[in-house]
């Protein structure tokens, strides 16, 4: 990254971005994304296994363009099933956190579910992950329940989340 670009990942008002639907062609960047933000991370094939089941899968990225071409700089990936919105995966690319990147990926995933009368919502979340568990909460998710040893490197706890009404 250029010392501009850092520069302006630095600058925490706001990012204004676009929330729209995940495209095969994204995927290059969607994976750099989740490599830099998770320990185990989804492979390409989890990811191209989403975008093929678009009858339940919402699978969202969040896109900017500063002047330089557009960039991916975070995504979403939810199901909506039987009424229920399950959050599967979220992630910001770290030069651009804390901007309400994920916000307007959660504001986005909300309205295609309201758009498809869901009424609940759900996500796990690593007992340890204080930023993500925020973000939920401040989103009107609560805690209620813990599935133990759910996650690997490291091992640890998953704190189940909902929301509802949505
Ligand atoms: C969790 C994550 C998605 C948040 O993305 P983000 O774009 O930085 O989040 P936002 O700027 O929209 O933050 C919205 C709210 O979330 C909470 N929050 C976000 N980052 C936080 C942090 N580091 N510490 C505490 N609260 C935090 C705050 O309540 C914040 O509201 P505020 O800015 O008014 O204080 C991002 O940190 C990330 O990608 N982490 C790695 C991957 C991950 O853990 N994903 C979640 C898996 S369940």
């Amino acid at each position: 990254m250029s010392q501009r670009r850092f520069a302006q990942a630095m600058n925490k008002t706001r990012l204004a971005v676009i929330c729209d639907s995940m495209r095969k062609e994204d995927l290059p960047n969607v994976l750099v994304i989740e490599s830099l933000s998770f320990a185990e991370p989804w492979t390409e094939e989890m990811f191209l296994h989403e975008l093929d089941s678009a009858r339940i899968a919402e699978s969202l990225v969040a896109r900017v363009d500063e002047g330089v071409g557009e960039q991916i700089v975070g995504f979403l990936c939810a199901w909506i099933v039987s009424g229920e919105l399950h959050i599967n995966n979220l992630a910001v690319h770290p030069g651009y956190r804390s901007r309400a990147v994920a916000s307007q990926l959660l504001d986005a995933i909300l309205i295609r579910a309201y758009a498809k009368s869901v009424t609940v919502g759900f996500l796990e979340v690593r007992a340890s992950n204080e930023a993500a568990a925020a973000l939920y909460k401040a989103y009107g998710f609560e805690p209620i329940g813990r599935r133990r040893n759910y996650y690997e490197h490291p091992r640890e706890d998953a704190i189940v989340m909902r929301r509802q009404p949505l």
